[in-house]
């Protein structure tokens, strides 16, 4: 089978962190004989610059048509005013809309090297390993009637919270179906106590659980109390499967126990194709980082961990991805620090490409 990949680098340090993990790409082909075809596209504010939209239907069709799509970043000031329908995270969400790709796992991992960098003590974060699985194409960010309207004389902004029962049914089935594969627990976090959105995604995520997965530990927290868990005793936790909205809160709470929101990737999922691969597409969490976009200062990891994604998830590689996430691991030991991981314990500062041939030369040192 031939493996087909789609780059949008996007905007800021999306391109840097994106170079990096072409050296990645090309190192799996040369040493490993797992080669793909690689083709490249424009997302973000760089496509509303040459094409007008953040996104173009050629682009979309040849998202649609490879086995991953490998994402950098979207969106900067440059890009804030525009009207709302050309900003760069539309091209985004209509990538995930378009693709379906509703089960969003965002991994928070910490790092053994780093546990000191995290803001929390080491002793809450150190071995920490938790999976956060976001619904990530429907509820508030798609919901209708969405807009801003005039009522009477002044203005009103709405958004919509919507979910079916079978769209809370196919997350929570990925949710239980990753915790067999992990310590078999999951925790469900929505706000039943305020929303009939909540109210129903607790009862279907109950349902299923009882009816298809009875040996998965199974527990319900409201949102905001599972934000002061998460960041009390997140070790408590193994996979936590909410919504579209409280899962994009919730995921950067989690990446900032890791360390850095630098270090987090992440994959969203879809149905299987033809080959019975899943659509997916694969991003760091982290954004376009505007502020040192350019200054080869950003740390790569997070998009070359979600390579390694890719590879366990689309491409049936797990040992190869294991041996990505170890030599990432082995480079942290080493004491190798982009400039996010500078902190109280030194280390070698290193640059966006340095940091990607250490990684390289870690992989080297593993055959
Ligand atoms: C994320 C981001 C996106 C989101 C933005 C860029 C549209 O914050 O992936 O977490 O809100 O989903
Ligand atoms: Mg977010």
């Amino acid at each position: 089978m031939t493996n087909t990949l789609l780059i949008l680098p996007g905007d800021g340090i999306g391109p840097e962190v994106m170079a990096e993990v072409r050296k990645i790409i090309d190192w799996m082909g040369a040493r490993r004989g797992l080669v793909f075809e690689v083709s490249e596209d424009l997302v973000g504010g760089c496509s509303y610059d040459a094409h007008g939209t953040p996104l173009t239907d050629a682009a979309m069709a040849k998202a649609q048509s490879v086995d991953a799509v490998l994402l950098g970043a979207v969106g900067g000031p440059k890009w804030d005013d525009l009207p709302f329908e050309v900003k760069p995270e539309r091209g985004l969400l209509r990538l995930r809309k378009e693709m379906d790709l509703y089960a969003n796992l965002r991994p928070a991992k910490c790092f053994d090297a780093l546990a000191d960098f995290s803001s929390m003590k080491r002793e809450v974060v150190a071995g920490l390993d938790i999976m956060i699985l976001r619904e990530l194409t429907s509820g508030i960010y798609f919901g209708e009637p969405r807009g801003i309207f005039e009522e009477g004389n002044e203005r009103v902004g709405i958004n919509t919270q919507r979910y079916t029962e079978s769209e809370i049914a196919r997350i929570a089935r990925t949710g239980f179906e990753l915790a067999r594969k992990r310590d078999n627990r999951v925790c469900s976090m929505e706000k039943a106590n305020v929303m009939e959105s909540g109210v129903l995604w607790r009862q279907v995520v109950t349902e299923i659980h009882d009816a298809e997965y009875p040996d998965v530990e199974l527990s319900h927290m409201y949102a905001d109390a599972g934000a002061m868990q998460l960041s009390r005793r997140p070790k408590q936790f193994d996979v936590i499967v909410t919504d579209n909205l409280f899962g994009d809160i919730l995921s950067d709470l989690a990446a900032m126990l890791t360390g850095s929101l630098g270090m987090l990737p992440s994959a969203s999922l879809g149905a299987p194709m033809e080959n019975g691969r899943p659509k997916a597409l694969y991003e760091p969490v982290h954004g376009s980082a505007p502020d040192i976009a350019g200054q080869g200062k950003a740390n790569p990891i997070a998009c070359i961990l979600s390579f390694a994604m890719a590879l366990r998830y689309s491409f049936d590689a797990g040992a190869e991805a294991d041996r990505l996430e170890a030599a990432v691991e082995k480079v942290l030991a080493d004491g190798l620090r982009t400039a996010d991981l500078t902190g109280p314990e030194g280390g070698t500062p290193v640059g966006t490409a340095e940091m990607g041939d250490a990684i390289v030369a870690a992989l080297d040192a593993s055959l």
